[in-house]
C-alpha cells in the first residue's frame, strides 16, 4: 500500500504538487488549507477529505506535506500534534529544516526548484527536486515521490538548497523583474512587448548548452561606450532605471567589487 499523504496548504505548490502526486497514484487523505473554501475546492479534485483547522489534521497520514508560505512554516508546525513517526516535510528552497527538526522526530525537505504560478500546468519531469531527509526510511519514500512523478531528484544538504535559492532568485526573480523594466519603457514609447519576446526566448534557450558567461553580448561587453552613454542619456528621465543599468553595465564589465 502506498503511503497516505496530507497536504498542509492549498496554495500553487499545494495545488500542482497535490494533483500531480494524486495523478501518480498516491493516497492524498486530507488537504489542509486556513481559507475553507480551497481545502474544498483542492480536496475535490484530489478525492481526498479538508479542514481549516490545524487541530483538526489527521494523525492518520504516513507523510505530511508542508505548502505553505515560508513565514507560516514555524506557525503552522508548532500547532501540529503528530505522532512520533510521521514523516513532516516542507517545499521551501530558503527555510532550513531546522524549523521542522524542534518539533519533529521524522522531517526532511521536498524543494521542487521550480516557479509554480497557479494557471501553468508544470511539467514535473523537468522539474529538480531537492531531497533531504533526516532518516533513510524517510529518504527513500521522499525518492519515490519523486521518481513517481517522473522528476530529476538530488540529495541536497540545507545550506546547499540554501544556495540554490539564492542563484534561483537572481536567474528567475531578478531577470523577471528586468523583463518588466524592459515591458515598462517599450510601453512608455507605445512599442510592444512581442517584439521583445523572441529575444527573450532565444537568450534563455542558447544558455541551455553553454555558460551564460560566454553567451553575453550587447554594448557593454563589447565595450561600444558611445552607444552605452547614449543609452544613459536616454534613461535620464528614469533615474531607478539609469542606476539599475549603470550597475549591470559594470556587472558585466566585471567592474563591480
Ligand atoms: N511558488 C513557487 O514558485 C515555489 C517554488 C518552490 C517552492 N516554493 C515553496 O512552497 C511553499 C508554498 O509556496 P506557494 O508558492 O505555494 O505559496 P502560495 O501560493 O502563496 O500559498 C501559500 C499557502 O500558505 C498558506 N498560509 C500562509 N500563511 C499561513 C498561515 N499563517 N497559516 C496557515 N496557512 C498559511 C496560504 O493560505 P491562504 O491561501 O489561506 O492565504 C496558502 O495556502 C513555500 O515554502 C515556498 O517557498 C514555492
Amino acid at each position: 500500500m502506498p503511503e497516505r499523504i496530507a497536504l498542509i496548504g492549498a496554495g500553487r505548490v499545494g495545488g500542482h504538487l497535490g494533483r500531480r502526486l494524486h495523478k501518480a497514484g498516491w493516497p492524498i487523505v486530507q488537504v489542509y488549507s486556513r481559507t475553507p473554501d480551497k481545502a474544498k475546492s483542492l480536496a475535490a479534485q484530489l478525492g481526498a477529505g479538508y479542514t481549516d483547522d490545524l487541530n483538526a489534521i489527521t494523525p492518520d497520514a504516513d507523510l505530511y506535506i508542508l505548502a505553505v508560505s515560508d513565514d507560516a512554516i514555524g506557525e503552522v508546525t508548532g500547532a501540529l500534534r503528530l505522532p512520533p513517526d510521521k514523516l513532516v516535510v516542507h517545499t521551501s528552497g530558503a527555510t532550513p529544516s531546522d524549523e521542522l527538526h524542534n518539533r519533529f522526530a521524522r522531517y526532511g525537505v521536498f524543494y521542487p526548484l521550480q516557479t509554480f504560478s497557479a494557471d501553468r500546468e508544470p511539467d514535473f519531469s523537468t522539474i529538480p527536486i531537492c531531497l533531504f531527509a533526516a532518516d533513510t526510511a524517510g529518504y527513500d519514500l521522499l525518492e519515490r515521490l519523486a521518481r513517481s512523478l517522473g522528476s530529476p531528484f538530488y540529495a541536497v544538504d540545507d545550506r546547499q538548497r540554501f544556495v540554490l535559492h539564492v542563484a534561483a532568485v537572481f536567474v528567475n526573480n531578478f531577470t523577471n523583474h528586468l523583463y518588466q523594466v524592459g515591458e515598462d519603457i517599450a510601453h512608455s514609447e507605445q512599442l510592444s512587448f512581442d517584439l521583445l519576446r523572441p529575444l527573450i526566448l532565444e537568450t534563455a534557450q542558447k544558455i541551455q548548452t553553454a555558460s551564460p558567461a560566454a553567451m553575453q553580448t550587447g554594448p557593454a561587453i563589447r565595450g561600444d561606450a558611445a552607444t552605452v552613454e547614449r543609452h544613459l542619456a536616454y534613461l535620464a528621465a528614469r533615474p531607478e532605471y539609469a542606476e539599475l543599468y549603470r550597475m549591470l553595465t559594470k556587472g558585466i564589465k566585471g567592474e563591480m567589487g
